[in-house]
């Protein structure tokens, strides 16, 4: 299948499993659970769930074994994405199109949407029945996501990102960085994907980690480049926001066409290592060309 029409259908699909986990807005306490429903449906590209389901689809396993990963991947970055908008973060108040939950809501609401979403994430990967039954192959998918989340991955990338504020980083220090904010639950993505079929072989799941570290890193210097020359009206977030900040970005440490030469780069270097997949890794390669010429 074309990419687009691939994506389409998988988003589809996740947005159904999105809708499954989520706890109506009805339900007690519902402004709670309102902010939880309003920031995780109905936007976003959803590229951590096509992963795994991609990842998934190529190694053999159903779609069904996969809609459990797949939201708990997108729950994490939900959470992440309404923590980054808070004032004590980034402060923003657009995302995805729509004010941050925080201005929606409040920033009480906000800061306990994130946490109730991480705490689901991790209760689908336990409870889920239609995933994979082997209970050691849930524990590694728990283990996985519960590190690439917590403080040696994504939030331990954003507090470096923090600390890094006004600051002069050197490029170790910036990929570090983006490896640990962004990189992180990319490649926990893959990894759900493949462990939700058994079996794959351990040179066969390293190509794969390969891949996904390449396009984790990437997918943020293409985010940073599109912070400087996208369109608020695009991105659905505010453009610029980087700079009124000061924050630490490829761009602005080596220039955009420095940032641009990096970016393609780990295209083509993550694009090797799915040399061994042959015609079956073809989504996944469309998949990563999209993520370094997306606008948005
Ligand atoms: C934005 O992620 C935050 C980063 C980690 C760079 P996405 O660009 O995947 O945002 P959505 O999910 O499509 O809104
Ligand atoms: C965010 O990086 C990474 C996260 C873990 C959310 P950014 O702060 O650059 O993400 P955007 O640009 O606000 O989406
Ligand atoms: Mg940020
Ligand atoms: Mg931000
Ligand atoms: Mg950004």
């Amino acid at each position: 299948m074309p990419l687009i029409p691939l994506l389409k259908t998988y988003q589809a699909r996740a947005e159904k499993a999105l809708q499954h986990w989520l706890p109506a807005a009805g339900i007690n306490p519902t402004r709670l659970h309102a902010a939880m429903r309003y920031a995780s449906l109905d936007g976003g590209k959803r590229v951590r769930p096509l992963l795994v389901y991609l990842t998934g689809q190529m190694l053999g396993a159903k779609p069904a074994v996969l809609d459990g990963p797949a939201c708990a991947l997108e729950l994490i970055h939900v959470y992440s994405l309404i923590h980054d908008d808070l004032p004590a973060m980034d402060d923003d108040e657009l995302r995805r199109g729509k004010p941050t939950t925080h201005i929606q809501f409040d920033e009480a609401t906000a800061i306990l949407a994130g946490d109730a979403l991480q705490s689901l994430a991790f209760y689908i990967l336990a409870h889920d029945p239609a995933m994979h039954a082997d209970a050691a192959l849930r524990l590694q998918m728990v283990e996985t996501l519960a590190l690439a989340a917590g403080s040696r991955g994504m939030a331990g990338g954003q507090a470096m990102d923090l600390a890094a504020e006004g600051k002069e980083m050197n490029l170790a220090e910036l990929e570090n960085m983006h490896i640990h904010k962004t990189g992180a639950l990319i490649r926990a993505s893959v990894r759900l994907g493949a462990l939700s079929q058994p079996g794959v072989a351990p040179a066969q799941l390293e190509s794969l980690d390969h891949f996904a570290k390449c396009m984790g890193l990437a997918f943020q210097i293409r985010d940073d480049i599109l912070d400087v020359e996208g369109e608020t009206e695009t991105l659905g977030k505010p453009q610029g926001s980087d700079e009124a900040r000061a924050k630490a970005t490829y761009p602005a440490l080596l220039g955009m066409s420095e940032a641009k030469r990096r970016a393609d780069e780990l295209h083509a270097e993550a694009i090797h290592s799915l040399a061994q997949w042959g015609e079956a890794a073809q989504p996944l390669r469309d998949l990563a060309g999209y993520i370094i010429h997306r606008q948005s």
